[in-house]
């Protein structure tokens, strides 16, 4: 019975929790498709200009509730330049994590983003050691543009760096970094990510 009103309770506060979020990107400047749902709160950090797009029926998991695994912080999604621009495509699903974009980062349909996945094409610092505290020169920062494709499964805890693309239906294993592209229709993991099977197509 308890259990049953808490359910009930927890349904009403997501409805009006999720009302409240979309309103809240939508006025950071965050573009909206159609039947987003957020659970929790994502973190913001938008450079003027720059663009981030969520398509129809994208789901962000910014709280554990509903996540196997348990998220170690909510979603957060910064564009660093004018020109950044994060696209997610239809029926993604992303829970915690986080996107850092300088440049380009594109999700494909019907991809899965695990918990606490970094997604970053950029790497944040230079690397150049001269002035490296404060340095935030586009020349100096690095950006290569993330793409990764159509139903693409990301397992807990993967790290993606600059200018790295994933083909479509491929699955990262969890905790991997991937630092070079990764084809279509396989099993990639490790340190760096290599494949490690074949799927069939
Ligand atoms: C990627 C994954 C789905 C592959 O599963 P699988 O096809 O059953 O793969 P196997 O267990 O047969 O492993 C094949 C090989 O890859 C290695 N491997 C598998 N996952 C790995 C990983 N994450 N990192 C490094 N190596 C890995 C295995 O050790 C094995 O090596 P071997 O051939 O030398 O023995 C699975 O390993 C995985 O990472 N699952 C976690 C998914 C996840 O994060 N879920 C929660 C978020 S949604």
């Amino acid at each position: 019975m308890l259990f049953k009103i808490m359910n009930k309770i927890l349904f009403y506060w997501d409805l009006f929790s999720n009302y409240f979020v979309l309103y809240f990107l939508r006025h950071a400047g965050v573009t909206l498709k159609k039947n987003i749902k957020c659970y929790g709160m994502p973190l913001l950090s938008i450079k003027k200009g720059s663009k981030i797009k969520i398509g129809n029926n994208v789901v962000l998991r910014s709280i554990s509730r509903g996540n196997a695994i348990g998220i170690n912080h909510r979603i957060i999604l910064t564009t660093h330049t004018s020109h950044a621009h994060i696209e997610i495509g239809d029926h993604v699903g992303i829970s915690g994590g986080s996107i850092c974009c300088r440049k380009r980062i594109n999700i494909g349909d019907y991809t899965l983003v695990g918990a606490n996945v970094v997604i970053a094409d950029n790497d944040m610092h230079a690397v150049k050691s001269e002035n490296r505290r404060y340095n935030n020169n586009d020349l100096d920062i690095p950006a290569r543009e993330i793409c990764i494709g159509k139903n693409v499964w990301i397992g807990a805890d993967v790290f993606i760096c600059k200018g790295v693309s994933i083909g479509d239906n491929s699955v990262i294993g969890a905790m991997s970094v991937v630092s070079k592209s990764i084809p279509s229709d396989c099993i990639a993991a490790g340190n760096p990510a290599k494949v490690i099977k074949k799927l069939p197509s």
